[in-house]
């Protein structure tokens, strides 16, 4: 059996694998886990702890080579396929999360935009039309989806969440500021930007009584 890696270490990939792509578009071919943590301001031991989990990927005295290991991150996260997004809830943010092009770029495609309010019917977003939600089961017959961004009221979020399940999406990308409750079988990434805001609060907090 493989062994289980900590959601800790994963949630830590994302931010490996950008430093090492800026450090590809950069031109650089290898890096030793010494420079690699200077750059990140993270331990070296962290670094070749995190990665061993993996199976390591580093060579003694040479370090990494930037190229693969940015590669087979990219294999870990999922990210050397496409996933076709859908966002469900076309206002402020489902309209901004559309407008957002880079998303593209790691093979995240939204190809599907929807919402109930029939004035926003047919207004396109960066090329994608917002359809009405009556006219997604056809849309899931018709076209590949593999995740659902809720951008929808915390009210109608799980009626929302629901009925992409039942049309066999089993991914979700919560933006709702509202803990699902899903069969096991279906993801559920919840974003909370305002977690991360408190965060920083905290963060402003500490700091400012250490300088007293
Ligand atoms: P908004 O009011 O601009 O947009 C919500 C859209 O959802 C509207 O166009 C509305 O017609 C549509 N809608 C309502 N019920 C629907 C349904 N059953 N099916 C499809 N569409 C439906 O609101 P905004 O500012 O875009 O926020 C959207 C959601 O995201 C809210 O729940 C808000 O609390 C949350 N939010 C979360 C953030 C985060 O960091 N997680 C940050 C900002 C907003």
């Amino acid at each position: 059996m493989e062994k289980e890696i900590s959601q800790a270490v994963i949630r830590r990939m994302p931010r490996y694998y950008r430093y090492l792509g800026e450090l590809l578009d950069d031109g650089v071919e290898r890096i030793s886990s010494n420079e690699l943590s200077a750059l990140m301001k993270v331990t070296a031991s962290q670094i070749r702890q995190d990665l061993n989990n993996f199976g390591g990927f580093g060579q003694q005295g040479y370090g990494y080579n930037v190229r693969h290991l940015y590669d087979e991150i990219g294999k870990i996260l999922g990210l050397n396929r496409q996933h076709n997004i859908i966002v469900i809830g076309a206002g402020n943010l489902g309209q901004a999360l559309a407008n957002y092009v880079k998303f593209e770029k790691r093979g995240f495609i939204i190809n599907g935009l929807f919402d109930i309010n029939p004035a926003l019917k047919g207004v396109t977003v960066r090329g994608i039309d917002i359809r009405m939600l009556e006219d997604l089961p056809e849309f899931v017959k018709n076209h590949k989806v593999d995740i659902a961004a809720l951008t929808v009221p915390k009210e109608n979020a799980m009626e929302v969440a629901n009925k992409v399940v039942e049309l066999g999406i089993h991914a979700i990308w919560n933006f709702a500021h509202l803990d699902l409750e899903l069969p096991d079988y279906v993801v559920v990434e919840n974003v909370h930007l305002s977690d991360s805001l408190m965060q920083l609060s905290y963060n402003i907090v500490k700091h400012e009584q250490e300088m007293k």
